[in-house]
């Protein structure tokens, strides 16, 4: 049996890959390559010398997915493809409903086809809205300030009603907080086309001198020093709690959201200062007007990934920079 990985030559789909093949498990990916290149494929084939079987497919092509179930025996799927570009969102709200939305419900309706009723999917703590006041807690209400974290609301409720209409589905959506850090091999890590939009990419480029200098988006919220307040999520952690899940998904019947993240909040500037402290560059940066749509303070309740899956988070922020900047410095231009 072989476990069905969506988006897996991407950011964190890759991480993931990487612990499933060390961990002997038998790996099919299915990616368009919309947003990564399949010269991670290599990478995590150098990192584990071992092999998984790449497709390159579209998840909205039923056809296509049709085929891959048909030629592979697939256990559980983890189902990471996606767009998560946040600002891009807002202009081209279709294109984004269509991928993650539509091509969500194309995927399940495959699965379902040939039975196949184990997923475990990447959510995010954006599905939290602005209202509710960290430690955010799995059963705060729910609610999206943009069409991209939309479309991860409107794909949770399709696999809550999904569970509860058929009690063989087994469901884990596991709400990402801010994912950062890269494997320790420094040979994968995240690799943004563009100007990065997410604070770690950006001020690993800016220390490695790929961009001039980082604008920090407020200085006046209600945290410790001014500056935004985030739960930072080391990759390798995060990809260890779908390994967790997976296994979870056979003793877990219905549909549960787990929020994924260590508990803890860092601020932009203790990010900047620690960066600096880790790499020895320097980051130049200004305090610019608060980006509009952020919120002061965003961190996890991490109890039920414990309860419900056994996971916990291993790796601090040391860590978290750490393996940033070996990637970043290694590799300053990404896989090119
Ligand atoms: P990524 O862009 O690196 O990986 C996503 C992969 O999905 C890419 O390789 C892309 O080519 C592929 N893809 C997109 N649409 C596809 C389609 N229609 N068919 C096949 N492949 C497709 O992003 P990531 O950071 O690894 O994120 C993985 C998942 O986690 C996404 O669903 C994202 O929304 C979610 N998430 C990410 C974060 C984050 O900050 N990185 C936080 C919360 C949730
Ligand atoms: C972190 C902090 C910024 C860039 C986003 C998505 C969320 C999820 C994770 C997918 C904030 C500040 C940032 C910069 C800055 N993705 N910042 N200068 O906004 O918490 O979450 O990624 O699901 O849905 O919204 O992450 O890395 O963009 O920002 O000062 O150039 O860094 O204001 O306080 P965010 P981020």
């Amino acid at each position: 049996m072989s476990l069905l990985i969506t988006g897996g030559t991407g950011y964190i789909g890759s991480h993931t890959v990487v612990e499933l093949l060390e961990q002997g498990d038998d790996v099919v990916i299915v990616d368009n390559l919309v947003n990564s290149s399949t010269k991670s494929l290599d990478r995590v084939e150098q990192i584990t010398g071992k092999k998984s079987v790449f497709i390159e497919a579209d998840i909205c092509d039923k056809g296509a997915m049709r085929r891959v179930f048909n030629d592979h025996n697939i256990s559980s799927v983890i189902h990471f493809a996606g767009l998560k570009a946040v600002g891009e969102s807002t202009q081209i709200p279709l294109h984004y409903y269509h991928n993650n939305v539509s091509g969500t419900v194309a995927l399940l309706e495959v699965m379902t086809e040939f039975n196949v009723k184990n997923i475990v999917f990447s959510s995010s703590a954006t599905v939290y809205g602005e209202n509710n006041v960290s430690p955010l807690v799995e059963t705060m209400p729910t609610s999206a300030t943009n069409p991209y974290g939309q479309s991860k609301l409107m794909v949770e409720h399709v696999l809550f009603d999904l569970a509860k209409s058929d009690p063989e589905w087994s469901i884990i959506s596991l709400r990402y907080f801010n994912p950062i850090g890269a494997h320790k091999s420094g040979l994968i890590g995240e690799n943004p086309n563009g100007i990065p939009n997410n604070l770690l990419p950006f001020v690993s480029q800016v220390a490695v001198g790929r961009l001039k200098e980082l604008q920090v988006f407020g200085d006046d919220y209600d945290t410790v020093d001014g500056t935004g307040v985030r739960d930072y999520i080391h990759v390798v952690d995060l990809a260890k709690a779908h390994l967790k899940a997976v296994i979870a998904l056979d003793k877990l019947p219905g549909c549960t959201a787990i929020n994924i993240g260590t508990g803890n909040g860092t601020s932009v500037l203790q990010i900047v200062n620690k960066f600096k402290e880790i790499s020895g560059a320097d980051i130049p940066y200004k305090i610019s007007p608060r980006r509009p749509g952020d919120i002061a303070t965003v961190f996890a309740q991490a109890n039920i990934a414990y309860d419900v899956l056994g996971w916990q988070a291993e790796r601090g922020l040391d860590d978290m920079i750490a393996d940033t900047w070996r990637w970043q410095s290694e590799n300053p231009n990404g896989f090119d």
